[in-house]
């Protein structure tokens, strides 16, 4: 199923045991405030093992709020996550890595002092078992699992094609390669599903295609499920199998690319008609 030959090395994460087209994430009514401000109100959607799953709608629609809540940052007042057949209102953030979900965030962030290959290496860091004492007791097994998880991190190096700035400290590389870096370390953690969160804003043309290049990539080879949040409605388009369309923290539309785009509460939320 490799397109790409040299790119075969990344193993797939298929240990979930979900069938590709199968549920992966269940989103139930959920809702979350800021006191008085409703940043999502009763919003249900779910996403399938093996799609690129669209979030997109106007600033301020809910999108942000949304991955927070998928990923465990905010706890929503109603509603439940159903993950891998696991229900949930509330999950820890390290959890939800744990159970397979990693991010990327609107505003990269990343260490920025620290070196590409540092900061992929930290995303790896959820995933080490054995700590640093056990390290000073008996070196080996740990030594073995360092070496394991530098060659997982050379392999998404060499996948993104980012050797040339494996040794830059990232607050000195322009953003989109900090995006891509993020992307990596996001990788790095192995995830089922992988939340985007604009992942191409601020980038010129020939960097969008790249990443969405990427991206593409990532959820053919690995199989790797993606919920995406994006502005750029020709690389929804091009992307996406299915996108859910949010405004004033409520669900509009959810569907196929095509069936969206002609949707006139969409055409109207996007050209800012009141509703
Ligand atoms: N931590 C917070 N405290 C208070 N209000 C918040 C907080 N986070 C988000 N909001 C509000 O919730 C609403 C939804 O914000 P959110 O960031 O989820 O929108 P978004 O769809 O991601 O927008 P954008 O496209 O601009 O990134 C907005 O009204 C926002 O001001
Ligand atoms: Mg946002």
């Amino acid at each position: 199923m490799n397109a790409h030959p040299g790119n075969d090395l990344i193993v797939a994460p298929d240990d979930d045991g979900i069938a590709k087209g199968a549920l992966l994430m269940d989103v139930k009514n959920v809702s979350l405030a800021f006191g008085g401000v409703k940043a999502i109100t009763d919003i249900s959607f779910d996403v399938r093992k093996g799609e690129i799953r669209a979030i997109i709608g106007p600033n301020g629609a809910g999108k942000t709020s949304m991955l927070n809540v998928i990923n465990g940052f905010y706890t929503p007042q109603t509603g439940t996550i159903t993950f891998r057949g696991h229900a949930r209102r509330a999950m820890k953030p390290h959890h939800a890595v744990r159970q397979g979900i990693a991010r990327t965030f609107q505003n990269v962030a990343l260490f920025k002092g620290m070196s590409t290959l540092d900061n992929i290496m930290a995303g790896r860091s959820v995933l080490m078992k054995r700590n640093i004492v056990w390290q000073m007791l008996w070196h080996g097994p740990a030594l073995a699992e360092e070496i394991e998880h530098r060659e997982k991190v050379e392999e998404i190096i060499d996948f993104l094609e980012i050797e040339h700035i494996r040794h830059t400290p990232v607050g000195k590389l322009p953003y989109g390669l900090q995006k891509r870096v993020e992307l990596g370390r996001a990788l790095a953690m192995e995830p089922s599903l992988l939340l985007l969160d604009e992942p191409m804003a601020g980038m010129n043309l020939e960097e969008k295609e790249d990443m969405s290049r990427f991206i593409l990539d990532v959820n053919q080879q690995r199989g790797t499920t993606i919920a995406l949040i994006e502005h750029d409605m020709g690389v929804v388009m091009d992307l996406s199998d299915r996108v859910v369309v949010l405004d004033y923290g409520k669900k509009i539309a959810d569907g196929p690319p095509d069936q969206v785009k002609a949707d006139q509460a969409v055409i109207d939320a996007y050209l800012g008609v009141s509703h």
